[in-house]
């Protein structure tokens, strides 16, 4: 049967479109090289580096977030070079997996899942690389599995403090326009991002913001690529886009502009980071003894954008899931090794207090059909809260 009533999607990306976007992406086929398109999407370039924080240069290709992740290492650099990825949950280890694939040596910095990032180790490494071996150092923003994130203005600076020459990579997937980013001020030299999470638009393209120290590692760069190659993109009218450029995409992007600059990027993070508190403070009285708890140990790292979830030890997190779908409210899945212990609950993009709330009280229902431990009156937690800080 079809389901009733609004389908309630908390799951960490993609996110809700807002109905003014949804209408957008609406629009009738135009000619991509047509001045009127060529306005949108040029005022669409300028807004989304003002979300990015940047001047530099955003390289587009249709495609998701795996496709940015491609083309930056394709462009940046050659084959055999060594990079060093912080380890920080799945997505890390998929960057890891890719740029094993594409040729590149990959040395992990380890990482305990739930604590994150030791970044005396991130200093100690760079400064054993005393011939420089490593390029470029990976970096996930926000890991959207385990609900952490990286402190990349820290990052930068252990960089520097090593003087040590590596390309700053960062992966702003499940950050950008929901976590504060600035890509020029933290001397980011490649930022990934994607259409389909803070951008609130459907899944279709990604992108790559750059640095002038990345142009100079793209010239120098020669691991094969052709769709995603930046120099050619950088000759045709857009300087971006092999092909086809996803037109309805742009119209969308123009209008979640608009509502991000209406709102105001300070707003729009203030936001998230008050709904993410919320889940949080639900979750802490979930806890009790022995119920579900934060699967991030670490308060300061705890991500605005989505909240992981351990379930108590002999409990199903996919079968919580599955409960929680029969009254059309879809969360996220544990990921990898996360499978089965761990579900998710996002919360970015176009979300407000009800939304929330709704999502935690039909969990709360979930845990008490599956007999999981808890102790009841999380949402009441959360609503105490959002009353507090209205
Ligand atoms: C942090 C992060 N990086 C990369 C990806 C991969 O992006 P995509 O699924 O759009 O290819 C995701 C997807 O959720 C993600 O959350």
């Amino acid at each position: 049967m079809t389901p009733r009533g609004r389908h309630f999607f908390a799951n960490p990306g993609p996110t809700n479109i807002p109905d003014s976007v949804q209408q957008a992406v609406a629009h009738g086929t135009v000619d991509f090289m047509g001045a009127d398109f060529l306005a949108v999407y040029d005022r669409c370039v300028e807004g989304l580096k003002r979300v990015l924080r940047t001047t530099g240069h955003v390289f587009m290709y249709t495609g998701s977030g795996h496709a940015a992740w491609e083309a930056s290492l394709a462009n940046l650099l050659s084959p055999g070079d060594r990079i060093l990825v912080i380890e920080t949950g799945h997505f890390s280890e998929a960057w890891s997996r890719m740029a094993t694939d594409l040729g590149l040596v990959v040395e992990t910095l380890p990482a305990e899942w739930r604590r994150g990032l030791d970044y005396a180790a991130l200093r100690e490494a760079l400064g054993a690389d005393r011939g420089h071996a490593i390029k470029a150092v990976c970096a996930v923003h926000n890991e959207t599995s385990t609900g952490m994130t990286l402190d990349l203005a820290r990052i930068r600076a252990i960089l520097d403090a090593a003087k040590h020459p590596a390309l700053f990579l960062v992966d702003t997937i499940s950050s950008l326009g929901s976590i504060d980013y600035r890509h020029d001020e933290w001397g980011v030299d490649a930022a990934v991002g994607g259409s389909q999470k803070g951008l609130m638009l459907p899944v279709g393209f990604s992108f790559t913001a750059v640095s002038a120290k990345a142009m100079e590692a793209h010239a120098r760069s020669t691991l094969p690529k052709h769709y995603f190659h930046w120099s050619r993109m950088l000759e045709r009218r857009h300087k971006s886009f092999i092909g086809t450029v996803p037109i309805a995409l742009f119209y969308g992007l123009q209008e979640s502009l608009r509502l991000i600059e209406e709102e105001g990027l300070e707003n729009v993070f203030a936001r998230h980071h008050r709904l993410a508190e919320a889940v949080r403070r639900c979750v802490r009285h979930w806890t009790g003894n022995d119920g579900p708890q934060l699967f991030c140990l670490s308060p300061e790292r705890v991500s605005d954008s989505v909240t992981s979830i351990l379930v108590p030890e002999g409990h199903d997190a996919e079968a919580l899931q599955r409960r929680v779908a029969t009254m059309n409210v879809a969360l996220g899945a544990g990921l990898g090794r996360l499978g089965g212990k761990v579900f998710r609950i996002g919360h970015l993009g176009d979300l407000n207090e009800p939304m929330v709330l709704g999502t935690l009280a039909a969990t709360e229902i979930g845990l008490r059909l599956e007999r999981i431990p808890h102790a009841p009156g999380g949402v009441d937690a959360a609503m105490a809260y959002l009353a507090e800080t209205a």
